[in-house]
């Protein structure tokens, strides 16, 4: 199985982007073909400050990096490393109709939310099919938000086979539904664009246990007995916890007399428990950042091999070769 997936570097990782994402495509390295890329072109949609954006690559590649991806089983790399995926995007908007754009989410959120709308943003998801087609990718691990530009890629990309030749794969989204949406500390979908994230890496452990303890929940008393599946800390919590544990949890919320900063605390605690050694590994990484660039460039090799392939066939099916 071929497995592709990307980040953009426009923010702080957060725990939304690494149960929804991130954690997902690892696990599948080893016994499959895993892609990782850093969505450089696609943040340029929302950044405008190249300092900016040269961190936030920067520290994808480290937190990639840190919470377990091996370069020597994931070819690992940055979008830009790859502007033959321009190309293609070019290619694949020919047959994508404007209407699928038109119907697109993401794009009628992002500019409902006031961000301006450019061509770069309502193409988006022209160019993000492109980074799965032109590897030949089968399966794609996202998050739910997602869902719908994965349905816009099959569409895109049966449209051009059906036109040209069957020159791509059809993929498929792998969402994981335990996961699907990790809720933010206000209980809306965890999100950096609504200030309600836990970081990873960004914050201080004294930072990050206060972003745990100002979860919301309801108002019920510390006697009272608790509903964990209506709460946000279990919902937290139970990305953290063996069955042992949150099945323990859950127990403690019915019996009532056990009040919900016990279950922030041992939030954090698992927290700070799951984390530790990525925070260490992370800080090793960053005093080796010329070991960090190898791995970009040489994924970028790597991956170019598998592009080359794919892009011949496309210009060749459209009469461009
Ligand atoms: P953000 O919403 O913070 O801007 P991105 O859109 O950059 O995050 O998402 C990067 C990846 O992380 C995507 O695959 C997305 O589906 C996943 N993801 C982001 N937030 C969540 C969440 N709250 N729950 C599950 N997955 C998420
Ligand atoms: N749109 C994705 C996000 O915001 C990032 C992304 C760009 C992506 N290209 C991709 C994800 C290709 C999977 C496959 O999270």
């Amino acid at each position: 199985m071929r497995v592709l997936s990307g980040i953009q570097p426009s923010g702080k990782l957060h725990i939304g982007n690494y149960f929804g994402m991130m954690k997902p495509a690892l696990a599948l390295q080893g016994d499959n073909e895993v892609f990782l890329f850093i969505a450089n072109y696609h943040a340029l949609t929302s950044m405008g400050d190249p300092a900016e954006m040269r961190q936030f690559t920067l520290d994808v590649a480290l937190d990639f990096l840190a919470c377990g991806l091996d370069p020597a089983k994931t070819v690992f790399y940055r979008q830009s490393d790859i502007p033959e995926v321009n190309e293609l995007a070019w290619l694949l908007s020919t047959v994508t109709p404007m209407g699928l754009l038109e119907r697109g989410h993401s794009f009628k959120d992002k500019t409902a939310r006031g961000m301006v709308s450019s061509h770069a943003l309502f193409a988006y998801p022209v160019l993000m099919a492109a980074d799965i087609l032109i590897v030949n990718a089968n399966v794609v691990p996202v998050g739910r938000d997602q869902k719908q530009h994965l349905e816009m890629t099959r569409d895109i990309a049966q449209k051009f086979n059906h036109r040209f030749g069957e020159v791509f794969k059809i993929p498929e989204a792998q969402i994981r539904e335990d996961v699907a949406v990790v809720p933010g500390i206000d209980g809306e979908k965890m999100s950096k664009s609504y200030d309600n994230t836990i970081e990873i890496f960004g914050d201080s452990a004294g930072k990050t246990r206060k972003r745990i303890m100002s979860v919301v929940t309801d108002s019920k008393q510390l006697e009272d007995p608790k509903d964990p599946d209506t709460c946000n800390v279990f919902a937290l919590y139970r990305l953290f916890a063996n069955e042992a544990q949150a099945q323990e949890m859950r127990d403690n919320y019915a019996a009532g007399g056990y009040g919900y900063g016990h279950a922030k605390k041992a939030l954090a605690e698992l927290f700070e428990a799951h984390f530790a050694p990525m925070r260490e590994k992370r800080e090793e990484l960053q005093n080796n950042l010329d070991y960090v660039e190898e791995v970009l460039r040489k994924g970028a090799e790597r991956a170019r091999e598998e592009t080359a392939k794919v892009m011949g066939a496309a210009r060749e099916a459209m009469g461009l070769a």
